[in-house]
């Protein structure tokens, strides 16, 4: 079996399901952008309808949110024209690709996800089985591209693995080297995001509470004062990062300054020595209302014209589908389903 080799490219996809948060910009979308402008992979980036609707979406609020999404997208600096942008759902080949992993993912590695233990919680036979297959589709998202890189959030890396362990079974149960064995990009300061009340909690659209989250959407007014209002220590700033240790809401903070402003961490401990957390917060909330208002204003502009974001999200579809019919093509081939 000769080994093949894949074209660099980047796929990754965020779930349409109600608002963007600093998690998400940080976490994804900036390092999004920053792929599609070092130029060395081809990008493509999703808003996984599919994936919202394993747990329940208003209809009419979904595709409002799926729009919102896209202008998202473009607001933080993603080109349609230099990356592929997409809604899942005009792409059939994912839900037709999933079908197939479906059957080679086996129960018990779905079982052991903890995104499916905390969302079903405990009520896993009230659960969607779209919810259990979840990482199935995700699977198939990045695959029918052959995608080589995917960049994503610290919370996403046990559905990467698992991508893997499916591309590998296929592979192997069918004795070819058709799917790539994709890398996750887990990179930068803001890999996971904290509440803003509570450092030991991820920062979520879902959470009830709006002052643990900033939203993308938050006009600037709004941002300096959840900063403000973010929960610290009493200790000033130290010198080491080290110094933060056990200390999750200050380390938080630290996380978002270098994740906002491209810095280290140690670079920004270093560079705020011996300062309380009330002046850190207020020049934060500058740092964070410089960078995030103009998205949240462009975003808006951007809604104004859904014409123009359904023609966006439909020009990504076509030439999405030109590369992923040929793989669904030759994996259909390969599984014998059609004649090759
Ligand atoms: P979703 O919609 O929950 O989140 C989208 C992206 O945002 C990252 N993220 C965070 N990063 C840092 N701190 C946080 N607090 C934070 N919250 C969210 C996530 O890690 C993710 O990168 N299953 C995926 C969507 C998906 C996907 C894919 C991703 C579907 N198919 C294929 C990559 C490739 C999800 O639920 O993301």
């Amino acid at each position: 079996m000769t080994e093949q080799t894949f074209t660099p490219r980047v796929f990754s996809g965020i779930q349409p399901s109600g608002g963007l948060t600093l998690g998400n910009y940080l976490g994804a979308i900036k390092r999004f952008v920053d792929m599609q402008e070092a130029g060395t992979h081809e990008t493509i980036y999703c808003m996984v309808d599919l994936h919202a609707i394993t747990v329940w979406q208003n209809p009419g609020d979904l595709m409002r949110n799926t729009r919102e999404l896209c202008a998202g997208f473009i607001a933080s600096g993603i080109d349609p024209e230099k990356s592929v942008l997409i809604n899942q759902s005009q792409v059939p080949e994912h839900a037709q690709l999933a079908w197939i992993f479906n059957c080679v993912a086996r129960m018990g590695w779905m079982g052991r996800m903890t995104q499916w233990k905390d969302k079903s919680g405990a009520n896993a036979e009230g659960s969607s089985l779209g919810l259990f297959a979840y990482p199935a589709l995700m699977a198939a998202d990045i695959l029918i591209y052959h995608a080589t890189h995917v960049p994503v959030g610290e919370d996403q890396k046990q559905h990467l693995e698992l991508t893997r362990d499916i591309a590998a079974k296929f592979n192997h149960d069918y004795g070819v080297d058709f799917f790539p064995i994709t890398e996750p990009v887990i990179e930068g300061a803001a890999t996971r995001v904290m509440n803003l009340q509570d450092g030991t909690k991820k920062m979520s659209k879902s959470d009830p509470s709006e002052k643990t989250r900033i939203n993308m959407t938050d006009d600037a007014d709004t941002i300096a004062k959840k900063i403000k209002k973010a929960k610290t220590d009493p200790d000033p700033l130290p010198d080491t990062i080290d110094g933060l240790d056990g200390r999750p809401e200050a380390r938080n903070l630290v996380n978002i300054w270098a994740g906002l402003t491209d810095e280290t961490p140690q670079a920004v401990v270093e560079a705020n020595a011996g300062k309380l957390f009330g002046y850190f917060k207020q020049d934060l909330a500058e740092i964070a209302v410089d960078k995030l208002a103009p998205i949240a204003g462009e975003m808006a502009r951007l809604m104004e014209d859904q014409t123009e974001i359904d023609r966006i999200l439909g020009r990504g579809a076509e030439r999405a589908r030109e590369i992923a019919a040929p793989i669904l093509a030759e994996t259909y081939k390969i599984v014998g389903l059609v004649k090759s």
